[in-house]
């Protein structure tokens, strides 16, 4: 049996492209002869039959814009099996077959759920934090890791003026991969993840001894889920004098128009994972390995957990003697 009315949703934190992976779902479903409805903020939405129907139209002119026109929350409610069931109801309600939710390892939590109760479901990795296996990237992660590398150039100039040390923590959750891409791709001198356990007694070190051959900078990117960046510059004031100034970026990385890495990415796998519907395919979750899209069982995806890259790790440290 194949599918004829399919929603789109958007769930957790938003992520730059989520629009271009609503505008794909919905043309890619159009094309395909589908009816398409948006479910308005996430799960709430979805118990709350905040669900609308969707033309072309609706999603003109969004390819370009960050956040999220279905807009996107957080639901408490949504986490008890009587939230997940009135959610699967509403949506057989309205006659609806097929659900396509875009977003993070929670909002997989939750499409996993309405899987077991019997929705084809299909998950798009909607996130900046690129924390979710079997996908080598997730939908916001390249314009985020954008964002903090414009901004550590930006302070690079300042700190070098002033052969000052920035502290600069970035978001990410419990998975350092922003930090590890932005602090690579920005030269950082230090990049601390929560994946891998640091010393700060050594960092100071280090530090100190690449002021003593010549260094007029030093930029420490932390994730945050490897610690507090305040607590960080005051640790490595005293343990080497060194004045250490602290950037939290916060929100600003997720907003913004999204790069072309993250438009193309989100138009094609909204397009798969209509695709993958109408194939008859559902419980899955959606992401590119090497090029390729690629299909998981959503159930493995939400067991798993997303490794970091020691080979860039280990190369980041390389070249930032
Ligand atoms: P993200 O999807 O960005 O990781 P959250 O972790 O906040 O964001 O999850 C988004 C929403 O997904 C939650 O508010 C909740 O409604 C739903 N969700 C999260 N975890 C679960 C779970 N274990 N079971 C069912 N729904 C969940
Ligand atoms: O998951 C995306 C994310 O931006 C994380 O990096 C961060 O920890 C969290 O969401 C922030 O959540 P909120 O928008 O609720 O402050």
């Amino acid at each position: 049996m194949t599918v004829k009315k399919i929603a789109v949703l958007t769930s957790g934190g938003d992520s730059q492209g989520m629009n271009a992976a609503v505008r794909a779902v919905v043309r890619s479903a159009i094309y395909h002869g589908l009816e398409v409805y948006g479910v308005q903020r996430g799960y709430y939405g979805l118990i709350n039959e905040d669900i609308r129907p969707m033309d072309l139209r609706s999603v003109g002119d969004i390819i370009q814009r960050g956040g999220t026109i279905l807009q996107t929350a957080r639901c408490k409610e949504f986490l008890t099996p009587e939230g997940q069931q009135l959610g699967a109801d509403n949506l057989r309600k309205h006659g609806i077959d097929g659900l396509v939710v875009i977003g993070g390892e929670g909002s997989y939590q939750g499409a996993n759920k309405l899987s077991k109760l019997g929705i084809r479901t299909m998950g798009l990795p909607g996130t900046i934090d690129n924390d979710i296996p079997f996908t080598d990237v997730t939908i916001g992660f390249d314009t985020a890791v954008s964002i903090v590398v414009d901004a550590i150039n930006k302070l690079r100039d300042t700190m070098s003026s002033h052969e000052r040390s920035s502290v600069v923590e970035v978001m990410g959750r419990h998975c350092g991969d922003i930090a590890l891409y932005a602090g690579l791709a920005s030269g950082a001198e230090t990049i601390l993840v929560p994946e891998v356990p640091f010393d700060l007694d050594e960092v100071a070190k280090r530090m100190e001894a690449n002021f003593q051959v010549g260094k007029r900078h030093s930029i420490i990117v932390i994730a945050e889920g490897a610690g507090n960046a305040q607590s960080v510059a005051d640790r490595i004031k005293e343990s080497n004098g060194i004045d250490a100034r602290v950037t939290v970026l916060g929100h600003i990385q997720r907003g913004g128009t999204p790069t072309h890495n993250d438009r193309i990415l989100a138009s094609r796998l909204g397009d798969f994972a209509v695709r993958q519907l109408i194939s008859g395919d559902s419980g899955k979750a959606c992401g590119v390995i090497k090029g390729e899209l690629v299909t998981t069982d959503i159930d493995k995806v939400v067991h798993s957990k997303k490794e970091i890259n020691r080979e860039l790790y280990e190369l980041a440290l390389r070249l930032s003697q």
